[in-house]
């Protein structure tokens, strides 16, 4: 891929890992899902709240959060019509929440109307293809592309929107850096310590290949929110950051 108006751009100076890391706080209920935050005091700095949280604890759970000093990642993956989405960025934007994400497959409008009413705080995220998608679960909706494909046609599609943001797995990470060069943020779930287990996740990287592939920031929850020391593993997670990232 070449880069968009075909100049390189430049990476951003590295910033610490502890900026860079983003903890799944996929739990059912604020409680359970504030004492970790309690564990990992002083430890992590961004949490990313979910359907399954946003949905039992709504706006409180993320005041909670920003009332202690974190930065909150909403992943609600919005995917409806234009105008609908342009309304819940807005609600959205109101939480203080710094990052949202959208389907990038919710079309050109969609994604042009959600950039344009996200608030100043609030950086919009792309979700291109779904890591659960593989190529027979494209082909029964209809595409005909491999995963890939759709990704980068997807990516372009938002980038074209004016979406600077998007959710990658470590595998796509490298090649959307390259052609999108350090104008877009990239955020990658995924995550697994090279000594932990991979559970659900197929398209899995290490945190040390994610930095070095060009993320800026990566997503992890079970390896640290099932650990049995989850402050050790979040802490065991930011050194193998950090011998990339200086
Ligand atoms: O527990 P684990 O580290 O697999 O959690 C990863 C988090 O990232 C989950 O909250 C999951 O919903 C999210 N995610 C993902 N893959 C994507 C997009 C989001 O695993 N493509």
């Amino acid at each position: 891929m070449t880069a968009p108006g075909g100049t390189p751009r430049q990476m951003a100076p590295p910033i610490s890992a502890a900026d860079q890391l983003i903890v799944a706080l996929d739990f059912p209920d604020a409680g359970s899902a504030l004492s970790l935050v309690e564990r990992l005091d002083g430890i992590a700095r961004w949490y990313k709240v979910g359907l399954e949280l946003y949905i039992a604890e709504g706006n409180a759970l993320l005041a909670s959060l920003r009332a202690r000093g974190y930065s909150v990642f909403l992943d609600l993956k919005l995917h409806d019509i234009p105008q609908t989405v342009a309304s819940a960025v807005r609600s959205a934007s109101r939480s203080g929440a710094e990052m949202l994400t959208v389907h990038a497959c919710g079309g050109p409008e969609m994604l042009t109307a959600s950039a344009d009413a996200a608030g100043d705080r609030t950086r919009i995220l792309a979700v291109t293809v779904l890591t659960s998608m593989d190529e027979p679960q494209l082909a029964a909706v209809g595409t005909t592309r491999s995963p890939a494909a759709q990704v980068e046609l997807l990516a372009e599609l938002a980038f074209a929107a004016g979406i600077r943001g998007f959710v990658a797995s470590p595998q796509e990470v490298g090649s959307l850096r390259r052609h999108f060069g350090a104008e877009v943020t990239l955020v990658a779930p995924g995550i697994r310590p090279l000594s932990s287990d991979p559970g659900d996740q197929k398209r899995v990287g290490s945190p040390r290949s994610a930095i070095a592939e060009g993320a800026n920031y990566l997503v992890v929850g079970r390896p640290i929110t099932r650990a049995a020391d989850p402050a050790a593993a979040a802490k065991a997670i930011l050194m193998e950051m950090e011998t990339t990232s200086g």
